[in-house]
């Protein structure tokens, strides 16, 4: 499952209305309507394929969310280090491990840091994880970014980055506002300037344009419902028009990489 970001507010949303109560009612929907399993089984991940291959050491979610990357660890005995700015996300990931009989609970935090602002724990880290964070700085940003990590990482660290690609629907480089919430849409080259070649390896990366499945679709337009009834629009041929522009293009369309600090 992706978390779904909701761009229909830069075109559609009345300007008193913040992103923090809408991004909200979506956090709480997906908390609702997915179970760990539906998350686990909705994940692509790329790590599974290295995983044997890891060192010694904690993994690492920025901006973790309700992490289906940390759930796929539930029961591993590595420091699992889960960092979100939303003490919200983070009590949902929190409830969503101490739900499984399985979870070892003992090596897992959960830190609520501003990344960059706040430093990151001092350890040795076998996986570090981006999922659908960097597009919320811009390249420049994401270029200190990658200096920081190959400060933090060691020889065999792997580096998991999920991004919104060139090929996103909301991309729309001639609006003056496109990059007004997506800081940048990225290309596997942006990336490779982020993790340059003389510090990382690039192991794996694939370009990804998908369109939503039916749970995905289903859990959307609960959202859009909830949302546009929270923005006080109660003109249904108002509310059909929101909800039908917003889904006509919807797709996902992503750069997955894995880097290997050398
Ligand atoms: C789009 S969600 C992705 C969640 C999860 N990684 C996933 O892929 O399902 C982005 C998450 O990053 C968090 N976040 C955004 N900016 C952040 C920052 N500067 N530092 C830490 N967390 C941040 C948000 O609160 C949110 O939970």
């Amino acid at each position: 499952m992706q978390v779904r970001e909701l761009e229909w507010q830069f075109y559609t949303k009345p300007k008193n209305i913040t992103m923090d109560n809408s991004m909200k009612l979506y956090w709480e929907l997906v908390f609702k309507r997915q179970t760990n399993n539906d998350l686990l089984r909705e994940l692509h991940n790329p790590i599974r394929q290295y995983e044997k291959e890891m060192i010694d050491g904690a993994i690492l979610d920025i901006g973790c969310g309700q992490s289906p990357f940390l759930l796929d660890f539930l029961s591993t005995d590595r420091e699992i280090i889960a960092i979100d700015n939303e003490q919200i996300q983070l009590d949902f990931l929190k409830k969503r491990v101490e739900s499984e009989k399985s979870a070892t609970l003992k090596n897992w935090s959960y830190l609520n840091l501003n990344f960059p602002k706040d430093d990151l724990p001092d350890s040795t880290y076998s996986l570090i994880i981006f999922s659908n964070l960097l597009h919320f700085f811009t390249l420049k940003e994401c270029v200190e970014i990658g200096k920081i990590i190959a400060n933090k990482s060691t020889k065999g660290t792997l580096i998991y980055i999920g991004v919104h690609s060139v090929k996103f629907y909301a991309n729309n480089p001639s609006n003056s506002n496109n990059n007004g919430y997506f800081k940048h849409y990225f290309t596997i080259r942006d990336l490779d300037k982020v993790f340059p070649s003389h510090l990382f390896e690039k192991i794996y990366y694939a370009d990804i344009d998908k369109s939503d499945s039916k749970s995905e679709r289903d859990l959307t337009e609960e959202w859009l419902d909830k949302d546009i009834e929270a923005d006080g629009i109660t003109d249904p041929n108002q509310r059909d028009l929101i909800k039908k522009n917003y889904l006509k293009n919807k797709r996902q369309s992503d750069v997955i990489a894995v880097y290997r600090k050398k």
